[in-house]
């Protein structure tokens, strides 16, 4: 996607540097700052410290992690040392393990001499897969919000609601919520998205930036307005992404998402979840008893960051000294409350035959192991 109208991925190889450049989003929307990944090390920080986030885009950037790895030392000890390092940065999204898993996995089967190159050529190969899935996730949503939009007076916006970022900034490109509206938007169709700002780490904010940078109409609302919004008639379809979908259909995603099911259920408001098959965990069925849910830091939820009066970026504290926080990140949503599932290969019910019936080759791979 663009950037003052340049074009842009959230990660990529500098030739050059033969090194990776990432956004490092932990300045935005109020600057734009890119950062070169050096070290393993360097690798695991912008992980586990969001300067790159959301499940598709860490996928990707342990993939490099691990080429990175291979390069310094190619042996079968220091691939999974980089396996586990890279692997304890963040608990709930799949993406991690999954990108970790197919890396070494392809890597122990290279000749030694041979897996930088090897290892490079997969993570360039995880990246463009991550961005072709995401583009066909939008052209399937596109015909959901087609379809909205053809039983509203003509030129009406689809009001949209979105949670967190599940834009292009959270995968390779396009984004997995997003996709769909970055796609309505290319070809004419009126649409308006409310944008949850997603305490504590406001992640609303980086939807805002995106959007608005592609010229798409939206608001900016706090995470306890989507109920009132509904009961009003305000909002069409509700589209999130999700971090960690069990073979079920139970959807885990940034904390907040189950309470806009529940409320998009008692309005009768159809919820949708973008996801792309990395995203699906096949070795677990029940997301609340089995999704690791991760707790972040206190720090983000009793200082906000922002842009002060003077232009600089700082912190301001919200809570009295000495009060407790509680940080949980993610949250799971039961099937039942899911209207569907939104993948690159279509649409399907939140249900194991639902995803059985469109992902039959990784289903039954699954099942074998
Ligand atoms: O903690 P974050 O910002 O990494 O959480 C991101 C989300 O919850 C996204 O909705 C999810 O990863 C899907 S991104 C396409």
């Amino acid at each position: 996607m663009k950037v003052n109208g340049t074009p842009y991925r959230s990660l990529w190889w500098d030739d050059a540097q033969s090194a990776l450049k990432i956004i490092d989003q932990r300045w935005l929307p109020h600057e734009f700052r890119i950062e070169q990944l050096d070290t393993v090390d360097d690798y695991c920080q912008a992980i586990k410290g969001m300067h790159v986030r959301g499940a598709p885009l860490i996928g990707a950037t342990a993939a490099y992690g691990m080429a990175l790895a291979t390069r310094i030392d190619p042996s079968d000890e220091s691939l999974d040392r980089a396996w586990d390092v890279l692997h304890e940065t963040r608990p709930t999204a799949i993406n991690l393990r999954w990108a970790l898993d197919r890396c070494r996995a392809a890597l122990r089967k290279t000749p030694e001499a041979n897996r930088p190159e090897t290892a490079l050529k997969l993570a360039h190969e995880i990246a463009d897969e991550d961005v072709e899935i995401n583009r066909r996730i939008g052209l399937h949503g596109l015909d959901i919000i087609k379809k909205i939009a053809a039983g509203k007076p003509e030129g009406e916006p689809v009001r949209l609601l979105t949670h967190c970022n599940a834009g292009w900034i959270a995968t390779v490109d396009w984004g997995t919520a997003t996709s769909p509206m970055y796609q309505a938007h290319d070809v004419g169709l009126p649409i308006h998205v409310w944008v949850d700002e997603t305490r504590p780490r406001n992640q609303g904010a980086l939807t805002a930036w995106e959007l608005g940078s592609h010229g798409i109409s939206h608001t900016y609302i706090t995470d306890n307005a989507g109920g009132h919004l509904m009961q009003h008639g305000l909002v069409d379809m509700v589209i999130v992404g999700t971090d960690r979908t069990t073979r079920s259909g139970d959807v885990c995603n940034k904390i907040g998402t189950y309470l806009k099911a529940l409320a998009a259920r008692d309005n009768g408001v159809p919820f949708y979840v973008a996801l792309p098959s990395p995203t699906i965990d096949w070795t677990v069925s029940n997301g609340v008893a089995e999704i690791p849910i991760e707790e972040r830091s206190g720090d983000e939820i009793s200082h906000i960051q922002g842009s002060l009066a003077d232009g600089s970026i700082g912190l301001v504290q919200v809570t009295p000294e000495g009060s407790k926080v509680g940080n949980p990140a993610f949250d799971v949503t039961p099937s039942r409350l899911v209207t569907g599932l939104i993948t690159e290969r279509g649409v399907c019910d939140a249900s194991a035959e639902g995803l059985a019936s469109l992902f039959p080759d990784l289903a039954t791979a699954a099942a074998q192991a």
